[in-house]
């Protein structure tokens, strides 16, 4: 067992903390209240070569492991947690499942783009009526000589119209169950796909999340991404390195929050001492802490073991799920911590309190991962 990062990871880690602190924090604010897209925190991971990480190297990629890309989601989570996700669909949820069933020539056309940045991408699996029930989709897709033809609605996706490229979950064949349904890439442009308006959100305000339309949309059919029918394993397998994201977005968010609250503890004098001395905050402060750190080294974990190979779905549910709720539970203590300061803009701690509730949410609510650890232990 070695609990030490190797000196790539630690230089990852500075990199991006310095860039997150110095660039993404700032603004953090003005991003969560305006609800504008952060092209420029977008521009500036491209820049540094975060938008390629799971690249191979031979399309523009640094092709770092898991673990580093988690260590990256926590430091940008740790400033903007809207950012964060951005990376982290683009990354995880799109470019993941493409480096791992696209083909050679889908790579050549696209992957150097992603790499640098240049396209954004975004994963749409979500509808109306399959959220926690992904499998139960409604869009179809129909082979058409040397072309697919999709219709369909999916609601509640992140990147959606600001993405150039989308990887489109739909039914090739209804008779098959999960089995019957395809994967394919969708280029932004393409005539009969178009987006619904950005959601009005709780937390994340500036992560853009819209619905994605298809109407007749017409797609080449070399945009399919495996085989007919791969669609459901492609969506699952995807979910479980998104999972480890999301864990390490909580991670960085509970952080944040830790942090604010230690640094408000030791300033805040009330009945003539810093808050902190007072055994109420004090053991919240312990509390918090301890939780934290057992949430990072399960997310870690779950990182390690994806990077082993073999199916982890159930090492990763746990971690988001206990990564999530430490998030949610801390960020609302860490609230409690600044009293009425907590409650308003300037502290920044409610922001995070909003931004941690998605993360018990997105990619599988914690129920939907209660339900992944209680099949593998009674399987
Ligand atoms: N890895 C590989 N294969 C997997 C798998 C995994 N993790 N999970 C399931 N499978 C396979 C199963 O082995 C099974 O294969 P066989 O038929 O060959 O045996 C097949 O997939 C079907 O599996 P299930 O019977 O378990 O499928 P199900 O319909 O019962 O659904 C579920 C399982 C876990 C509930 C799934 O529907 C699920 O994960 N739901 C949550 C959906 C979700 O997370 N959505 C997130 C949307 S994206 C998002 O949120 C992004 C964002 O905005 C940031």
């Amino acid at each position: 067992m070695d609990f030490k990062f190797t000196e790539e990871q630690e230089a990852i880690r500075e990199a991006i903390r310095d860039l997150a602190q110095n660039e993404f924090a700032p603004k953090a604010e003005h991003y969560d209240e305006t609800g504008e897209f952060p092209w420029e925190n977008v521009k500036k991971l491209a820049q540094y070569g975060f938008l390629g990480m799971v690249i191979p190297e031979q399309y523009g990629g640094t092709e770092a492991d898991t673990l580093s890309h988690t260590i990256c989601m926590e430091e940008v989570a740790k400033a903007c947690a809207a950012t964060s996700v951005i990376m982290e669909v683009h990354n995880t949820l799109h470019c993941e499942p493409f480096v791992k069933f696209g083909n050679d020539e889908q790579k050549a056309r696209y992957m150097p783009r992603l790499a640098t940045g240049e396209l954004l991408g975004a994963f749409a699996l979500t509808e109306p009526n399959a959220g926690s029930d992904a499998a139960n989709q409604s869009t179809t897709a129909v082979r058409d000589g040397d072309s697919y033809v999709l219709n369909g609605r999916k609601n509640f996706i992140s990147n959606g119209a600001v993405a150039d490229l989308y990887i489109v979950f739909a039914v090739t064949d209804k008779t098959k169950g999960t089995k019957g349904i395809s994967a394919f890439l969708v280029e932004k442009g393409t005539e009969g796909l178009s987006f619904g308006l950005p959601e009005k959100k709780m937390g994340i305000r500036a992560s853009h999340t819209t619905d994605v339309i298809l109407e007749n949309c017409r797609i080449p059919a070399a945009n399919l991404l495996a085989n007919e029918g791969d669609g459901f394993k492609i969506a699952m397998t995807t979910l479980d390195g998104g999972r480890i994201g999301i864990g390490a977005q909580a991670l960085g968010i509970a952080q944040a929050a830790l942090d604010a609250a230690v640094n408000y503890a030791k300033t805040r004098v009330q009945f003539g001492k810093p808050i902190g001395q007072l055994q109420a905050v004090a053991w919240m402060l312990a509390e918090m802490a301890t939780e934290v750190e057992a949430a990072r080294w399960m997310v870690y974990r779950a990182a390690w073991l994806k990077d082993q190979g073999g199916r982890c779905d159930k090492e990763v549910a746990m971690a988001k799920l206990y990564a999530s709720t430490v998030a949610s539970k801390h960020t609302n203590k860490a609230v409690q911590i600044h009293g009425g300061y907590g409650y308003i803009q300037d502290y920044h701690v409610e922001r995070m309190m909003r931004d941690a509730k998605i993360t018990e949410i997105y990619e599988g609510t914690s129920e939907i991962m209660k339900l992944i650890i209680s099949a593998n232990l009674l399987k």
